[in-house]
């Protein structure tokens, strides 16, 4: 049943909250997101993620799911839902749904059961323990919520606690109970039959905790994940799903994969295991960020090296290319001078520095017109990550808010949340009302409308980008080389099939940069065509001067010189 057509998908990820609003309540909601299906289908993506639109009382912006078969009344209704599936279907694009099942909200209707009493049917689906002490008032282990945090919460009704490895409101599910399992095939069956073409799943690394629940490594910030990642029936519970659910249609399953390394991944991805398609990994993410929220010094080297092994995965397995979504900061920002000189080569070179590589690359709303981070005040940040460190960094030790400040103002979630920018006007074209988080003031300078104008905006280049990677056989199946590694300041790979190749060049420093090229064999004379700057040299020879950001693919096609 699966035909592998995310290998030539270009996804854009949408986080409906922030994308577009339809009736003025703030809000972004799916009749928003129709209204822009046909600026989807004119950028060339070919496949939507959308972020949660389920039932949820929302303290993570619906990463806490109360109703699995029902829309938030906030996005829409299911109608609306139909609609929005059928204009994508319409317009060639696939959806992929996010399916958030490590945890549910603690009011999904299962979790109030569990809850009630110790022989509730419902009991099992979740992960009950008794505390420690005489008294049972200390957590059963030393496990930390990923916001901060024991990740147990003491329940007054039956005298035990529950796990939650994110917030408290977001009970994590027993996997080890079939029943839990049986619902989640179930919930995924129940979204194939109306259309949905597949899922990115949520944390799905997480689904199984060691047996005892023993103590993690102990960190002051966060405890080791040891007995939670991928833990010992994590390729089982995977591969039921898949049997249950996931092969039955011609789906997409991408996983995010938090602390899955390159030598795990295969486990989970490779075609012959049956489990994920793919995985959204964290390594390069890591490079410069450590906790998921504190900033650490961003090195090239290391980023290259990051990029360059997984890129060496074995053919069986596929990658997920990305810099950007909804939990990450803004690329333009992460990565560049953050002062907006060069910003659009800035953006325009990161394009070409990830959608040249092998795997399926997403977007995130925003990214492909340059959104940047916003400037914040303590007080204006939202997300429940943000306002977590704050709370607990003011209880635990006052003078380290500037750090946390600090470091929220590079990497929060908030970042990438702000209201989309569609146009220069009060509102920004996303809301006509008053926006739920506060709209990036650049937006006079920062919008879809101008960019459209613009025949050298990122969006236009991003345009161009994605329609030279449809059906492009070397980008999907090609070979990748990396030169100059060790390159502090320039990311130069190749893609090659057969004796067709792309020598492609991307400045990360602000500066110009001369490149001695002739180790790269047989490269003379390579064909420009793609140019951030739209001045390079038209033919390679053995230098080349960078400018500032600048990205340049240069082809070698001997069939196009022959013919
Ligand atoms: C990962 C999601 O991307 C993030 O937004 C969410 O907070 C956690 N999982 C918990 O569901």
């Amino acid at each position: 049943m699966k035909t592998g057509w995310y290998k030539d998908a270009v996804f854009y990820q949408i986080y409906p909250r922030s994308f577009c609003d339809s009736n003025g309540d703030g809000i972004g909601d799916i009749r928003g997101i129709i209204s822009k299906l046909d600026y989807l289908k004119e950028l060339g993506v070919t496949a939507v993620w959308l972020s949660p639109v389920y039932k949820s009382p929302n303290d993570d912006n619906g990463y806490d799911i109360s109703d699995y078969r029902d829309i938030n009344p906030e996005f829409g209704t299911l109608d609306d839902w139909k609609e929005m599936i059928a204009g994508m279907h319409e317009r060639g694009i696939k959806l992929v749904m996010d399916l958030v099942v490590n945890h549910t909200s603690d009011e999904h209707e299962w979790f109030k059961q569990s809850r009630s009493s110790k022989d509730n049917p419902y009991r099992d689906y979740y992960i009950w323990r008794k505390g420690k002490g005489k008294d049972g008032k200390r957590p059963p282990n030393n496990w930390t919520s990923r916001f901060t945090g024991s990740a147990w919460q003491y329940d007054e009704t039956t005298g035990e606690w529950y796990l939650h490895l994110f917030s408290k409101k977001q009970p994590d599910l027993n996997w080890d109970n079939p029943k839990v399992r049986r619902e989640v095939a179930d919930i995924c069956n129940y979204w194939f039959e109306l259309g949905v073409d597949g899922f990115r799943c949520d944390v799905i690394t997480y689904i199984s905790k060691a047996e005892g629940l023993p103590d993690g490594k102990f960190n002051p910030v966060m405890c080791g994940d040891e007995h939670f990642v991928l833990g010992p029936h994590i390729h089982e519970y995977l591969n039921e799903i898949y049997e249950k659910a996931w092969s039955k249609y011609d789906t997409m399953i991408v996983g995010e994969a938090i602390g899955c390394k390159l030598t795990d991944a295969p486990m989970i991805i490779a075609e012959d295991r049956h489990e994920l398609d793919s995985a959204i990994t964290f390594e390069l993410m890591d490079v410069d960020m450590k906790w998921s929220f504190f900033p650490v010094k961003f090195n090239l080297a290391k980023f290259k090296a990051v990029q360059s092994a997984w890129q060496a995965l074995p053919k069986n397995c596929w990658n997920t290319l990305y810099y950007e979504n909804h939990d990450q900061p803004r690329s333009i920002t992460r990565y560049g001078n953050g002062r907006g000189y060069y910003r659009k080569e800035l953006g325009k070179m990161l394009a070409v520095s990830y959608m040249m590589l092998r795997g399926t690359p997403y977007v995130y709303q925003g990214q492909e017109i340059g959104m940047t981070n916003i400037r914040l005040e303590e007080k204006e940040y939202v997300d429940i990550m943000a306002t977590r460190v704050f709370s607990l960094i003011r209880k635990i030790f006052p003078p380290l808010m500037p750090v946390a400040r600090w470091a929220m103002s590079k990497r929060a979630r908030d970042h990438a949340r702000t209201p989309m920018q569609w146009e220069d006007k009060t509102g920004a074209g996303f809301t006509t009302g008053k926006p739920w988080m506060k709209i990036n003031p650049n937006l006079g300078e920062i919008n879809v409308a101008s960019d459209l104008k613009n025949p050298n905006s990122i969006l236009n280049f991003y345009k161009k980008l994605i329609e030279f990677r449809k059906g492009n056989a070397v980008i999907r199946d090609g070979d990748y080389i990396e030169y100059f590694p060790k390159n502090k300041k320039v990311y130069c790979f190749e893609r090659k099939l057969g004796s067709h190749r792309y020598i492609v060049f991307c400045n990360f420093a602000e500066k110009k940069v001369a490149l001695n090229i002739d180790t790269i064999p047989n490269s003379r004379g390579a064909k420009l065509i793609m140019d951030n700057w739209a001045t390079q040299e038209e033919t390679l020879g053995d230098a080349i001067l960078l400018k500032p950001y600048e990205a340049a693919i240069y082809e070698i096609d001997p069939s196009a010189d022959n013919g």
